[in-house]
């Protein structure tokens, strides 16, 4: 079993240059030297390398930083306008470890969690084309592993490419140029909008901000700017994310049709990977037990399952894919979902089938 320094150092070596490569190497130090690193992960020795135990420590760290309770770590995160050289950062870090020791084992107990606004633009570009294609504007909204339900708010960001937009242009989260190929948008109305995750993030409190705030990467600019427009809009326009697992929140979501005209709409974006298979496979079952009692469009952008290894040992890397499958009762039903294009991990840009 790899030991947890080098799980540290194995993850640091698919790094650029940057505060958090420099870090994990000196945290891997520290670790196997018996310092602070070490007192700190005293209950993870055998932890797997999925926990990403050194993702953990990191963002509990950057929550130091962000929440001003550090505030002089600020010079070495670019988020937080810093641009120290981090080549000597240990020094500063490591005391800082050792004055949060109780707080810092806590952070290891919360497993890395974004919610990426960004996301929201393949998704919309889906639903754009099952309002299209259903004739049914007004659209109750479903999320499945929601987080903290920010795409659930994809009607007030501002989207736009090339001769299009969407959305209201004072909105703070303006996501442009993020799609090639061309969209016809189509107007509907979100009569109903809610979400489901094993583990929702409360966007409208500190605590849950800075959560998610502190799992993104700090040299991620663009990440950071796109999250705290997302957030400030939460704020006023808050989202109930319901703590359930997928497929028993959609049974229960789905049990009695909406009214009539009204488009059901479940979508979900990169949660499906930590689905467990009975999890896909009882939430496909409740769609399928779904699609004669209501129009449901299932909108989703996710990996594609993982192919066997190439050569390398390694699966050949697929972007996630924007799918649809659209079917009314007695009526229209695409039998499998339908490829509307790829995106990149984060969402943008989305490169249309169409475009190809
Ligand atoms: C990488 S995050 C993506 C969040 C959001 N969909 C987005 O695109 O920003 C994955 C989310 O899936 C949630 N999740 C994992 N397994 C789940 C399950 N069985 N049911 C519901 N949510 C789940 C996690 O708690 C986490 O919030």
């Amino acid at each position: 079993m790899t030991s947890l320094a080098d799980q540290f150092r194995r993850h640091a070596r698919h790094l650029p240059d940057g505060l958090y490569r420099t870090l994990m190497l000196s945290m891997a130090e520290d670790l196997q030297a018996g310092g602070v690193v070490a007192e700190i992960c005293r209950d993870w020795a055998d932890a797997p390398a999925n926990a990403v135990v050194q993702l953990r420590l990191l963002a509990g760290v950057q929550r130091l930083a962000l929440s001003r309770a550090e505030p002089q770590l600020a010079m070495y995160y670019p988020n937080l306008g810093g641009a120290a050289s981090p080549a000597e950062a240990w020094r500063d870090f490591e005391p800082v470890l050792r004055r949060h020791v109780d707080e810092l084992r806590q952070a290891l107990t919360i497993a890395p969690q974004t919610n990426e606004p960004g996301r929201s633009v393949p998704l919309l570009v889906g639903l754009f084309d099952a309002v299209g294609r259903s004739g049914l504007s007004s659209v109750r909204l479903l999320e499945l592993g929601a987080s903290a339900g920010l795409n659930l708010l994809t009607d007030r960001f501002f989207i736009a490419g090339e001769g299009w937009s969407h959305g209201p242009a004072s909105s703070p989260l303006r996501l442009t140029e993020a799609v090639l190929g061309p969209v016809a948008p189509v107007p509907f109305t979100v009569v109903d909008r809610r979400g489901c995750d094993l583990a929702p993030v409360d966007a409208t409190t500190v605590e849950g901000r800075l959560r998610l705030t502190s799992f993104v990467w700090p040299h991620d600019l663009h990440r950071h700017e796109r999250l705290r427009a997302a957030l400030a809009i939460a704020a006023s326009h808050p989202v109930t994310v319901d703590s359930a697992p997928a497929s028993a929140w959609l049974a229960s979501m789905l049990q009695s049709p909406p009214a009539d005209g009204v488009l059901t709409v479940v979508w979900h974006s990169i949660t499906r990977q930590y689905w467990p298979p009975e999890e896909v496979a009882a939430t496909s079952r409740v769609l399928d037990a779904a699609r004669d009692r209501m129009p449901i469009a299932h909108i989703a952008m996710e990996f594609p399952v993982a192919e066997a290894a190439g050569p390398d040992g390694e699966p050949e890397y697929r972007p996630p894919e924007l799918t649809l499958r659209l079917s009314a009762p007695g009526g229209l039903a695409d039998r499998a979902p339908v490829l509307l294009g790829t995106a990149a991990e984060h969402g943008v840009p989305v490169r249309l089938a169409s475009s190809s």
